[in-house]
């Protein structure tokens, strides 16, 4: 797959069907994923898989749990997750959060059907930075794969049950980042297209100062390297 077309196209898939995926293809997703930058390349991650039906109907419980508990946070409009960023449309914003409710309560009434759940944790992984890159090949080499998913931290509010559950060695330090759902999914990839543009997210020289060229729509696959945006990089 071209890489344009991996980066426009990876969405949040959260309607998979159960269809398991294969262990090569496994492999090749997580071989992908371990070429993944992280500091002084000391690789303290660790991708811990679960496809057995009965630990899959308990995480079930749990995420299902951990999702009320998100989505009290949520009805407040307060934190990380919910909170609109400074000068962002307010009703496009509510209108996202409608629609990532409705896939995410699909993820949640159908999570035992998941194929495919990939932990993944580290030790100390700086707030994220030392991991997501990681992640983010994950789900870049599972789109390769026709392979969605979607990233969550809902189970993070069971730390001490998954952990035990999954049989962590919480001593040497590790701690989940985050965790994956993985599957083919039922919908059709499409680009991410509910983004705010380029020019309003981003600035030259200093805050607020013109980028210095608008992008009104996705540049893929259209107008993708188009001499006007090529020659401003
Ligand atoms: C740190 C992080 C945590 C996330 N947590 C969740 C989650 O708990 N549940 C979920 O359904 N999606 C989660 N997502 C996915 C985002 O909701 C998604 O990337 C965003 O809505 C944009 O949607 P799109 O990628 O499909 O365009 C998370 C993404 C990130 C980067």
């Amino acid at each position: 797959m071209e890489i344009h077309e991996a980066l426009y196209t990876t969405r949040m898939m959260r309607r998979l069907r159960p269809d398991p995926i294969p262990l090569d293809t496994q492999a090749r997703i997580l071989d992908a994923a371990v070429r993944a930058p992280n500091g002084g390349n000391t690789q303290r991650w660790h991708f811990l898989v679960v496809d057995e039906p009965d630990l899959k109907r308990e995480l079930a419980q749990l995420f299902r749990q951990g999702r009320a508990v998100e989505y009290e946070k949520f009805a407040t409009g307060a934190g990380p997750m919910a909170a609109a960023a400074p000068g962002a449309n307010l009703t496009q914003h509510a209108e996202t959060m409608r629609r990532m409710k409705g896939s995410g309560d699909y993820l949640a009434d159908h999570f035992e059907e998941v194929p495919l759940l990939l932990f993944v944790f580290a030790i100390d992984d700086l707030g994220g930075a030392n991991i997501f890159p990681a992640i983010w090949s994950i789900l870049l080499a599972a789109r390769a794969e026709g392979v969605g998913g979607v990233m969550t931290m809902v189970l993070r509010n069971f730390e001490d049950r998954v952990n035990e559950l999954l049989g962590v060695p919480v001593a040497e330090g590790w701690t989940m980042s985050a965790m994956l759902a993985l599957g083919y999914p039922r919908g059709k990839w499409g680009v991410a297209a509910n983004r705010r543009p380029v020019q309003e997210v981003s600035s030259r020289n200093r805050w607020g100062t013109a980028f210095g060229i608008d992008v009104p729509a996705p540049l893929w696959p259209h107008d993708y390297l188009a001499p006007a945006v090529a020659s401003a990089g």
